[in-house]
């Protein structure tokens, strides 16, 4: 029997450590024949991922430009697909999450007629323009979809209210998967900078930021709450990795540059990054993959955003929304930070988000869908 050609389709980092898992798991099916093609949308921070878990690509779009839009993006990708599709025929093309990779590659898919997988599915704030332009691509794909991997069963439900059409299996977050072989009891930090830093010397919270409607005020004003934080808390250091993103590094460098005890640093492998996150007292971020893995590793997290698709956790009460104004961030930040009750009451491992076995599952599911398995077991909480 001729094995299924699977096409693993991204470009940006989180994607990468979202879908390695995934890439392992194909590569170990006898039925599958796997293939990795990423966009390029991001380049250091992509190889950074693809070293550290040894993955190797066969093909590149190498779409990444200073000063991107999303239409470059997209039409780099349609473009790019397109010959790619008609070289290899693919019989699955897989994509992740939320970027606009990911759209413009279903959407690719769908003009060559190759049915698609969307791992990560069933995510939303139902708010079209926030995040942005990640809501709208997130629903988008849904649409173009075939198969569509659920997390978790309020995702599902979420992609059931909107009668989508396909056969929908709840998986986990392969997050989780990629978590367990990261954090290492005892692990030495690779990046230099990092390894320097004493994490003894007082409590660490680390922060990330990069979200397109944080770009600008909204950032400048969660850097000031930063700051007055770590002014205000003497016993408290900031490790904050700056995305490569200039929009990003030049705001982060204005307001937190040479501020003591405020650490800027390069983006971190993702090794460095998951152990560090498990050493650190309290992460505040308005990322989406952080907000999956803080919970699982028992630490705090204020959400640096007005909205999540990722509700999970907010009501199993480790992670609040703080928003993104000055005053409410500063004072969410000391109310964890002095008063140990609420902080004992949010540093709780939970794991709404899978069990380590999403990748096992979503092979489980392809087979399943081509007549090659039996239906796998779902992920329950
Ligand atoms: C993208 C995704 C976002 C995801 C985020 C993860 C879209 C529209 N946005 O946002 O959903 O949460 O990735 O980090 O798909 N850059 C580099 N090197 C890199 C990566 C980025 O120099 O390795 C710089 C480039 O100047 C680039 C800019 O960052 O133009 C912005 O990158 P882009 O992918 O457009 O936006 P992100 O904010 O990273
Ligand atoms: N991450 C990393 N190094 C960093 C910052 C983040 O490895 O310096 C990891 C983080 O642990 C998570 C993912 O990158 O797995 C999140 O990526 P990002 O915040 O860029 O995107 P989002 O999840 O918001 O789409």
């Amino acid at each position: 029997m001729n094995k299924i050609k699977v096409m693993s389709f991204f470009g940006t980092r989180p994607e990468a450590i979202k879908m390695v898992s995934v890439i392992k798991a194909i590569e170990k099916c006898p039925d599958i024949a796997g293939s990795v093609c990423l966009s390029g949308q991001h380049r250091e921070m992509l190889s950074q991922v693809l070293k550290a878990f040894a993955v190797k690509a066969d093909h590149d779009l190498k779409i990444m430009k200073p000063g991107q839009t999303v239409t470059t993006i997209t039409s780099g990708v349609l473009e790019g697909m397109e010959e790619l599709f008609r070289a290899e025929k693919p019989d699955l093309i897989l994509v992740h999450g939320d970027t606009t990779t990911a759209f413009a590659g279903a959407l690719a898919g769908f003009y060559a007629g190759v049915p698609i997988g969307h791992v990560e599915a069933g995510l939303r704030t139902y708010d079209k323009y926030s995040p942005y332009p990640e809501e709208m691509n997130r629903c988008l794909i849904s649409r173009l979809a075939d198969l569509h991997f659920a997390p978790t069963p309020s995702n599902r439900a979420n992609l059931e209210r909107e009668a989508t059409a396909g056969r929908i299996f709840v998986t986990g977050n392969t997050v989780i998967d990629a978590l367990q072989t990261t954090v290492q009891a005892g692990y030495q930090f690779r990046d230099p900078m990092l390894a320097q830093i004493d994490l003894d010397a007082g409590r660490v919270i680390l922060v990330t930021a990069h979200r397109r409607e944080n770009w600008g005020e909204p950032l400048r004003r969660i850097c000031r709450a930063i700051r007055r934080i770590v002014e205000e808390n003497p016993d408290v250091q900031v490790v904050y990795p700056v995305h490569l993103n200039p929009a990003i590094r030049s705001v982060a460098e204005e307001e937190l540059g040479g501020v003591g005890r405020i650490h800027l640093i390069a983006p971190l492998d993702v090794f460095d990054m998951h152990n560090l996150m498990a050493r650190c007292y309290l992460v505040m971020t308005d990322s989406g993959g952080l907000q999956e893995e803080a919970p699982a590793l028992g630490k705090p997290v204020l959400v640096l955003r007005t909205e999540t698709e990722r509700p999970e956790a907010v009501e199993y009460g480790t992670v609040k929304m703080a928003g993104i104004e000055e005053e409410q961030i500063r004072s969410m930040a000391n109310e964890l930070l002095r008063d140990p009750v609420v902080y004992n009451r949010m540093a709780q491992a939970v794991n709404p988000y899978g069990d380590g076995r999403a990748a096992e599952r979503i092979v489980g599911a392809i087979l399943y869908h081509f007549g090659r398995g039996e239906k796998p077991r779902e992920f329950q909480v």
